[in-house]
């Protein structure tokens, strides 16, 4: 009795022990929630990077993601796991995908394999398939290159549960340090078949597979090395179709890179062609940027969305490799970007990815506030602000009691975004900037989301968007427009 009461004792020490390790997730995490969002999605706690597997099946949009539930840096990858039936409100899931002997589970994305052509499920109940990288962080090291390898999973209850393949790796590392982030989708062939196609990113290329049930892969072109931002190693690809604004069919491929963005560190740039037989075959050689704010990284878009919704659906992961290690936030670090519908425009001859705010951000709207002064006070922390330019130049800037400002501008050219100003920005010397992206057309109105520690701008409805990250010393309380903003709508959001 002694004996057991003495052991019982010791447990309980090292339970104690062991909690104290890690002071910052058990303790301080559970009380500061400092710059928590709002309506932004965070992980509960602990570190978050890319979205991965988005994938909407049965009324439910996922949203896997890089995450380290033991710490708020980078560290052994899992799958996080979110779902939401309206884009706007998230319930967080057990975490998906452990890390296990074969590595790390790096990005990737997830397909619904209604025929399941793999076999993972049946006829009747068909699988839900997860492509990801696998990283042997053991094996990265040493002098070997061959840490990185595809592997797929398999969940037969709409992503609650996961069984790993059992005869993992599905494309094995061919002696490429980078060689990572599968997305995959499925693809009509001219004969009307159908077969699976992988983009991944091989350093600072884009390798295309093809395989007929998600297992077995070849390989059937490449694109890149001579064309395009190759600043920085290339990740998260993505490639789509869109109609052009004059029906005619075209690619759209997405490829993230860090660094060598537009601004200090990691963006995303895409290319807009031709793709046939594995073959990408871009219009043109001019550099195009998703989104020309510092903080819209490694983003993706929904696979298996109903036809009837028409739509590309995106979100990115709201940091920037320069500092997100570094952020001020305690309990969790880093947000999603809000869901945006991705679409091609066209401006002076020259086709544009236009990134436009998910309709269901609407449902957000609790109260609304039409502004007829220059200057208003704002009515929450999360709100939405939409207002009508004239003569194609704006400013707005927001600023708070502890004495910090923002400033939303566009002159000559260049629309901005100056956070130099904009709270705490000590924690990394890239920090405090003004990021400029250049705007030659026409800005005749602009929507900004701010939640507690962000804004996106979106000018003419996302022909060019700017995501900024900013953690300011008190609540944004106020702002004040140039004469030349009109018709200012403040809408207070909800949780
Ligand atoms: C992009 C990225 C991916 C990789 C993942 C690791 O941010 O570097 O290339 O799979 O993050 O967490």
């Amino acid at each position: 009795m002694k004996l057991q009461s003495t052991l019982l004792l010791i447990i309980f020490a090292l339970v104690i022990l062991s909690c104290q390790s890690d002071p910052e997730i058990i303790f301080e995490s559970q009380v500061n929630e400092d710059y928590r969002p709002i309506y932004h999605f965070t992980p509960e706690t602990g570190w978050m990077n890319d979205p991965n597997g988005l994938v909407y099946l049965d009324g439910e949009y996922h949203l896997f993601y890089q995450h380290y539930p033991d710490s708020t840096v980078w560290g052994p990858m899992h799958w996080g796991h979110a779902v939401s039936t309206d884009l706007v409100n998230w319930e967080s899931l057990p975490i998906a995908l452990y890390p296990d002997s074969l590595g790390y589970i790096f990005s990737g994305s997830a397909v619904f394999d209604a025929e399941n052509s793999s076999g993972l499920g049946t006829d009747e109940n068909p699988p839900l398939v997860a492509i990801f990288t696998y990283h042997d962080a053991e094996l990265a090291n040493t002098d070997s290159e061959t840490f990185q390898s595809q592997a797929i999973a398999f969940s037969l209850d709409k992503g609650r549960t996961w069984e790993k393949y059992e005869a993992n790796p599905v494309l094995p590392n061919p002696g490429i340090r980078d060689f990572r982030d599968p997305k995959v989708s499925q693809i009509t062939n001219p004969d009307g078949s159908k077969s699976w196609l992988m983009t991944l990113a091989v350093l600072d290329q884009i390798n295309f597979y093809s395989s007929p049930d998600l297992k077995n892969w070849s390989l059937i072109g490449v694109f890149g090395k001579n064309i395009g931002a190759h600043g920085g190693v290339w990740e998260c690809p993505d490639l789509l179709p869109f109609k052009t604004p004059s029906g005619e069919d075209k690619w759209v491929l997405l490829v993230s890179i860090n660094p060598g963005g537009p601004q200090n560190g990691s963006a995303t740039q895409y290319f807009i062609g031709d793709f046939e037989n594995g073959q990408f075959t871009p219009d043109d050689t001019m550099i195009r940027w998703l989104d020309y704010g510092p903080d819209n990284y490694a983003g993706v878009t929904y696979s298996n969305l109903p036809a009837e919704q028409n739509r590309t659906l995106f979100i990115g992961w709201m940091s920037n490799w320069l500092y997100a290690n570094e952020v001020p936030t305690v309990a969790w670090r880093s947000a999603m970007t809000v869901p945006r519908e991705l679409s091609l425009f066209d401006v002076n001859g020259t086709l544009l990815l236009k990134s436009a705010p998910a309709l269901e951000l609407e449902k957000l709207r609790s109260k609304e506030f039409l502004v007829n002064d220059q200057s208003s006070t704002l009515p929450s922390e999360a709100v939405e602000i939409a207002a009508e330019i004239e003569s194609d130049s704006f400013t707005m800037s927001f600023s708070n009691v502890a004495g910090d400002s923002l400033i939303l501008s566009k002159e000559n050219g260049l629309v901005s975004i100056d956070r130099r100003k904009a709270g705490k920005s000590d924690f990394n010397k890239y920090f405090a900037a003004i990021h400029s992206a250049p705007m030659s057309w026409e800005a005749k109105e602009i929507r900004i989301f701010m939640d507690a520690s962000s804004i996106e701008l979106f000018v003419n409805d996302g022909e060019l968007a700017m995501t900024s990250i900013l953690f300011p010393s008190s609540p944004w309380q106020n702002v004040t427009v140039s004469e030349n903003v009109d018709s200012l709508k403040i809408y207070k959001l909800k949780k």
